[in-house]
C-alpha cells in the first residue's frame, strides 16, 4: 500500500509524524501536555512560540495548566519566530507586544525570560545575526512551535525560501498580508512589508518542532508539507528532514490527506509514553 512513499524511519518514528484531532481545542491541549511535559523534565527549556491565530489554544491550554499547579512554566524561556520591521516594539501587533500578551503575562514571566530580534534595527543585517548567535548561546530550542500559511510558508518562510536559510529580513507576499490585515483593522497598508524571520535552516535545529494546522484553508498546504515532495516551494515541507517533527491538525486541515487513515493508525496504536 504504501510503496510509492518514500518514508523515513528515524528512532521509530516516521519521518513526519501526524495526528489528526477533532478540533483546535483538542490540538490545542495535545501540544500544551507536550511543552508541559517538556517543562517537567527541563524546567527551563527555551520554548519556540509563533503568533497568528492557530497557535492561542495552545498558549489557553498551558495557561491552564500553569494555573492549575500541573506545571511550573517559571522557569520557562520564551524565544520568538519572527517579527515585523519597522513596527516599534510598543506596537500592538509587534509580535513582541503579541507574545508579552498571549504567552509571558498568561505565563506569568517577565521579559527576561523573552529573547527575540529587533525588528526597529537600523542595521537589520546585523540584528537578525544577532538573534542566530542569541539562540545559540541560548542553547537552542527546545520545542518550536509553528503555523502554516496557506501558501506553506513557516516562520515568514514564504514559498522559495532556502532550506538552509538563516534568520534574514523577507518580503512578505500579498497573499499573507491579505491574510495578516485581520489583525490591522483589516487595512493592508498598515500590514509591514517585511519581517525578520528565523531561516529554515534555524528552525531546523530545534529539538522537537510541533506544527498544528486548523482549517480547511490549510488543507493543501498540510498535504503539500507532509505528502509532498521536500521542496522549497513549500517551505514547511523542510519538516521530512527533522528527525522529529509533529503535525497535529483537525479534520478539516487533514482533508487532503491521501493517508489519514495510516496516520489514524499509528497514532492509535503508538506506546503511550512515547508522547508526541
Ligand atoms: C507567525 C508565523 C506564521 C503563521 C502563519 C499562520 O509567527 O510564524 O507562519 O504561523 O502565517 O498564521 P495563522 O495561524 O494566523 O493562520
Amino acid at each position: 500500500m504504501f510503496g510509492c512513499v518514500p518514508f523515513i524511519f528515524q528512532n521509530g518514528r516516521p519521518s513526519v509524524e501526524v495526528v489528526i484531532v477533532s478540533d483546535a481545542k483538542a490540538g490545542g491541549e495535545l501540544i500544551a501536555e507536550a511543552m508541559a511535559e517538556l517543562l517537567r523534565h527541563k524546567p527551563d527549556a527555551l520554548l519556540g512560540v509563533a503568533t497568528g491565530s492557530t497557535p492561542l489554544p495552545i498558549y489557553q491550554a498551558l495557561a491552564a495548566k500553569v494555573d492549575s499547579g500541573a506545571v511550573d512554566a517559571s522557569r520557562a524561556r520564551v524565544a520568538q519566530l519572527d517579527e515585523y520591521v519597522g513596527l516599534p516594539a510598543e506596537h500592538p501587533e509587534s509580535y513582541r507586544s503579541v507574545l508579552r500578551r498571549e504567552v509571558l503575562e498568561p505565563l506569568g514571566l517577565d521579559v527576561d525570560a523573552f529573547i527575540g530580534p529587533d525588528g526597529t534595527a537600523e542595521d537589520v543585517r546585523a540584528a537578525c545575526e544577532a538573534y542566530d548567535k542569541a539562540l545559540a548561546e541560548a542553547g537552542g530550542v527546545d520545542l518550536q512551535l509553528l503555523g502554516i500559511g496557506t501558501d506553506g510558508h513557516i516562520g515568514f518562510n514564504e514559498p522559495c525560501s532556502s532550506l538552509a536559510s538563516r534568520t534574514r529580513i523577507k518580503t512578505l507576499t500579498e497573499q499573507t498580508r491579505v491574510d495578516n490585515a485581520r489583525f490591522f483593522e483589516g487595512d493592508i497598508e498598515q500590514v509591514p512589508h517585511h519581517v525578520i524571520t528565523q531561516g529554515i535552516g534555524t528552525i531546523l535545529e530545534a529539538r522537537h518542532l510541533v506544527l498544528l494546522a486548523t482549517g480547511e484553508g490549510k488543507a493543501d498546504a498540510v498535504a503539500a508539507t507532509v505528502e509532498g515532495p521536500i521542496a522549497a516551494v513549500c517551505p514547511a515541507s523542510a519538516l521530512q528532514l527533522h528527525p522529529h517533527a509533529t503535525v497535529v491538525v483537525d479534520e478539516a486541515a487533514a482533508s487532503k490527506l491521501k493517508l489519514a487513515d495510516y496516520f489514524r493508525h499509528t497514532y492509535a496504536n503508538k506506546p503511550d509514553w512515547q508522547g508526541i
